[in-house]
């Protein structure tokens, strides 16, 4: 298949790269000097020249504490850029996948959330990410969305890499206890994105590795199990303890009503996923 990659220099996108590559396909990996994806013009010449079969949208503003004071860099790409793509997708009759995130839920529900659960967006990252999400579907009825959460993977500053190094340093880390969520391994996450331009069933998707989800508390214990890393040295607090500029959902696990349904087995678990990773 001939695809094209957005924000190639981003962590989902190496991992969706490489992933396309390793099964053989023509590989458009445009990076944001590239492909600017809030340039409609630059976006739709590029679709024009490329007539890639699919697109992963992978590209995002994704500093969520800088977006609250950064609102239209924000929505740039998130809100606006989504729908460029969503357009000139359509334009070319290429499938059309886009990420999205486990943020559009509000966080009030301790159990998982599904398709069945109504978004309530806190922050401008979070706001921005379902207006694309609103706009991706109103420009080209065959978008999928994936919604997915707590990413990790090889390159670029996650929440386990910070967490990994300074652990690795045997310095403390503050671990929150009572904020929940769903780790999703950016490998696994990858291929289930190519999975999906190749079915092509427009909608919303939750993708996150499999199992109960864990707080950021029992990720970070993971970690030390796994690495062998001192226990003592994860401080455990709560989510008020820590004033962040944006607001962020207590609990965001999320589950898919459909993936199976149609065919798609469930990732690995996420601990598993987590070993498979570090080691
Ligand atoms: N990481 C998570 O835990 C998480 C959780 C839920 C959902 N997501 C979603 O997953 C997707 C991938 O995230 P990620 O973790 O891989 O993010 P990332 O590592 O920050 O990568 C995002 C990439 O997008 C590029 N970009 C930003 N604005 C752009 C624009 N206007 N045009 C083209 N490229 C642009 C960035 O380039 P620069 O570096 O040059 O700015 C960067 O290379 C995003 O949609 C994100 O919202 C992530």
């Amino acid at each position: 298949m001939k695809i094209l990659i957005t924000g190639a220099n981003g962590m989902v996108a190496r991992a969706t790269i490489d992933y396309c590559h390793s099964i053989g396909d023509q590989v458009v990996a445009a990076t944001r000097q590239q492909l600017d994806i809030s340039d409609i013009q630059t976006v739709f010449d590029l679709f024009e020249s490329e007539k890639p079969e699919a697109v992963i949208n992978c590209a995002a503003y994704t500093d969520v504490d800088g977006a609250q004071s950064n609102a239209d860099a924000c929505y740039k790409a998130n809100a606006f850029g989504v729908e460029n793509l969503a357009l000139a997708s359509k334009k070319i009759d290429a499938a059309f996948v886009t990420i999205s995130t486990d943020y559009v839920f509000d966080g009030l529900k301790s159990d998982f959330y599904t398709q069945r659960d109504t978004p309530n967006p806190r922050g401008v990252y979070a706001e921005s990410k379902l207006d694309g999400e609103i706009r991706a579907r109103n420009a080209y009825a065959r978008s999928i969305i994936v919604r997915s959460g707590w990413i990790y993977g090889a390159g670029g500053t996650n929440f386990l890499s910070v967490m990994h190094r300074l652990l690795a340093e045997g310095k403390t880390i503050k671990v929150i206890y009572d904020s929940y969520g769903t780790p999703t391994y950016a490998v696994d996450l990858a291929r289930r994105l190519r999975e999906l331009a190749e079915l092509d069933l427009p909608g919303v998707y939750h993708v996150t590795n499999s199992g109960n989800g864990t707080s950021y508390e029992g990720f970070a214990r993971k970690v030390c199990e796994i690495q062998g890393f001192d226990i003592a040295l994860l401080e455990s607090v709560s989510v008020s303890d820590l004033k962040r500029p944006a607001p962020r959902p207590v609990s965001s696990k999320l589950a898919c009503l459909i993936s199976e349904k149609l065919g798609l087995a469930p990732l690995q678990n996420w601990e598993k996923a987590l070993a498979e990773f570090l080691k």
